[in-house]
């Protein structure tokens, strides 16, 4: 029988709120599905922790999940994807374990038409090299550069996604990552972090 054949919910975690946008998308693409969203809000940012504390985390929230009777994990934090799903894939071998970030690298490499790709993401995610392995496993000729961007998850936290301020340091961050001529700017920016698209606007405004 196919996973969607059984009647149990599909977990999801994040390491807060901002995995709601990834839940918000299952829905939309499976409606006949019920889920359980867990949100690790008391220890958010997982982005700034160590590979070792995030993959404890993740272990944790998946358990908490396994043990209501879930028949898929979808991992809808990036921080955890990159650090903990080979782990998570080992720990519960019974269900498909789905992370953010090949799909996301899927993304990327579909709507690029140079293969010259920015990826924004948290320090954790970026200094793993999720996303850039990802994608040029996809896309082995890809250019890919990337940057961490943590006072975003910050800013979203605080609900401030809009005006002055987030656009000041979406320029700080993102600026030079499109400072090169023309023919040398990347054509595609992932949003590698559950909490940017709340800053799209901002984002927006700072890119060409
Ligand atoms: N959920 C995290 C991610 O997608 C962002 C927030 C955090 O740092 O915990 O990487």
């Amino acid at each position: 029988m196919r996973w969607s054949h059984y009647p149990q919910p599909i977990g999801v975690f994040d390491s807060g709120v901002g995995g709601l946008t990834v839940l918000r998308a299952l829905q939309q693409q499976l409606p006949h599905e019920s889920f359980l969203y867990l949100g690790d809000t008391a220890r958010l940012p997982y982005g700034t922790k160590s590979a070792a504390t995030v993959t404890r985390y993740a272990r944790q929230c998946a358990k908490i999940l396994a043990e209501r009777g879930i028949k898929m994990l979808v991992v809808a934090c990036n921080t955890a994807s990159a650090l903990a799903l080979l782990q998570l894939r080992q720990d519960f071998l019974e269900i498909p374990v789905v992370g953010v970030i090949e799909p996301g690298a899927a993304a990327a490499c579909e709507a690029s038409i140079k293969g010259h790709i920015a990826v924004i993401a948290t320090e954790g995610t970026i200094q793993h090299g999720a996303y850039e392995h990802a994608i040029l496993t996809l896309r082995p000729q890809a250019k890919v550069i990337s940057k961490s961007c943590s006072l975003f998850v910050a800013l979203a936290e605080e609900g401030w996604v809009e005006g002055p301020i987030v656009e000041a340091v979406a320029r700080a961050y993102l600026q030079p990552l499109f400072a090169a001529k023309d023919a040398d700017l990347p054509d595609c920016l992932v949003l590698g972090c559950t909490h940017y698209p709340a800053l799209l606007t901002a984002i927006k405004s700072a890119v060409p």
